[in-house]
């Protein structure tokens, strides 16, 4: 029953994490683009916000800005914030219900460092809550005031951060710390600065005081912070279900390509809305970007090696992996007569060139790695073979559940 639990709280949890994501980064595009389309009106002078007329659903909508603030502030205002902390709070849980609870399978790789559940814990949560406060103090110090610098220094930190969680943990759980700490450090704007500057605004509003432009000028820097992460954050997450993406040693480099290329798409979109033209070299480094990624995925990943017939890497570690587990010889053979023709380095299955997933079941050692995977898809449910193509039968199934049992 904990399997079938386990892959459902994981299917609920990943499911509201999409869908809080998406309402987040929904609204941010969406005012970004207001912000970019305001024109000035009589009662709102250049720069000092302005106005937009939109159409959706059936109506019109006149939508004004001020900047700092209007001269009359009515009680009730509408907050965004909710998606942000939704879209973090689902995501840890995530984290903590796959790569935690779930750290033999998922965060620990014996072949890149043998660490215990808690020593891993600690290293995990540790780096997301380090990441968080070097990036705060970065914006806080002089520095701060010259965006360029900040960019550049936090595009570094973020492809060093990528580099050391590569050290420790399974490369898939690298990949996925490296966007939880770009995630944890956009949330943390909204929870940290963006919104209680917000609040600090309407309270000296509300008190008949001129609020103190600095708030509204550290809570931009941050949201632009937030704007050109977006797009490599979702890549991040998204990747981590495609081993050519994160089971290479170059991990780190194919992360740095996916800030570049998320951010060269951000600026063009920023400065189209902006009205200051079509960036189109943006579009040239992104796909330089992006074919550099796949050459590097291509001939450094064991599944890209593989499909271009090249010898294998050695040490790259598979993502998945465990403590060493006993394989019988009753489920070696059930495992090798039905699953290792298409889950091996070298397929024999006409039409599969590359193991599925990159689990792969041909060697006593990689069954014992994958038992958990191999239990649930098809022990417990009857996910693999495909369309039990390859027959296997009930009795077989029982085996395999037996052994996943322990027995
Ligand atoms: C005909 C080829 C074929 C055979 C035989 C086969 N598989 Fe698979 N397997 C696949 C494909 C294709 C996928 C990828 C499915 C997908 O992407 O949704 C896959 C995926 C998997 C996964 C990864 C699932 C995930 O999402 O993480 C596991 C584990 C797995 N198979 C185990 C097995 C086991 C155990 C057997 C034998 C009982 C088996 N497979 C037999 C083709 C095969």
């Amino acid at each position: 029953m904990e399997p079938i639990l386990h892959e459902w709280g994981s299917l609920l949890l990943r499911w509201t994490h999409i869908i809080a994501g998406m309402a987040w980064i929904g609204s941010s595009f969406y005012f970004m683009h207001l912000d970019a389309s305001l024109k000035a009106t009589p009662d709102i002078p250049a720069g000092k916000g302005g106005e937009a007329w939109e159409v959706h659903g059936g109506g019109f909508y006149q939508v004004k800005k001020y900047l700092v603030a209007p001269s009359f502030l009515p009680e009730e205002l509408g907050w965004h914030k909710w998606q942000s902390y939704a879209t973090w709070l689902t995501g840890f849980f995530l984290l903590i219900w796959l790569y935690y609870y779930k750290s033999s399978i998922y965060l620990i790789d014996p072949a890149v460092m043998n660490l215990k559940p808690f020593v891993a814990f600690v290293i995990g949560m540790g780096g997301l809550a380090l990441g968080w406060i070097a990036y705060d103090q970065l914006c806080r110090s002089r520095l701060g005031n010259n965006p360029m610098a900040v960019g550049v220094i936090v595009f570094v930190g973020v492809v060093v951060a990528a580099y050391l969680f590569q050290q420790v943990f399974s490369a898939r759980a690298a990949f996925i710390h490296t966007g939880a700490l770009m995630a944890t450090i956009m949330s943390g704007n909204v929870f940290f600065v963006i919104i209680p500057n917000q609040h600090k605004v309407v309270a000296a509003l509300k008190a008949g005081q001129v609020p103190d432009p600095y708030y509204g000028k550290t809570a931009k820097l941050r949201s632009g912070h937030n704007n050109y992460f977006t797009l490599p954050v979702v890549f991040l997450m998204i990747s981590n279900h495609y081993p050519l993406t994160y089971s290479t040693p170059y991990a780190y480099v194919i992360v740095a390509l996916s800030l570049v290329v998320g951010t060269v798409i951000r600026y063009y979109y920023n400065e189209r809305h902006a009205g200051r033209g079509d960036k189109a070299w943006c579009w040239l480094v992104a796909a330089v970007c992006i074919i550099l990624a796949i050459a590097i995925s291509a001939t450094t990943t064991p599944m890209g090696r593989t499909a271009l017939g090249l010898p294998p890497l050695v040490s790259v570690a598979y993502a998945r992996s465990g403590p060493p587990v006993e394989v019988p010889d009753d489920v070696q053979n059930i495992v090798m007569g039905r699953c290792s023709m298409c889950h091996a380095s070298e397929p024999l299955y006409e039409g599969i060139v590359i193991a599925p997933r990159g689990v792969l079941l041909d060697t006593p050692e990689h069954i014992a790695r994958n038992r958990d995977l191999i239990v649930v898809q098809a022990g417990l449910t009857h996910a693999m073979p495909p369309n039990n193509i390859t027959e296997l039968s009930q009795e077989d199934r029982e085996v395999l559940k037996a052994w996943g049992a322990g027995k």
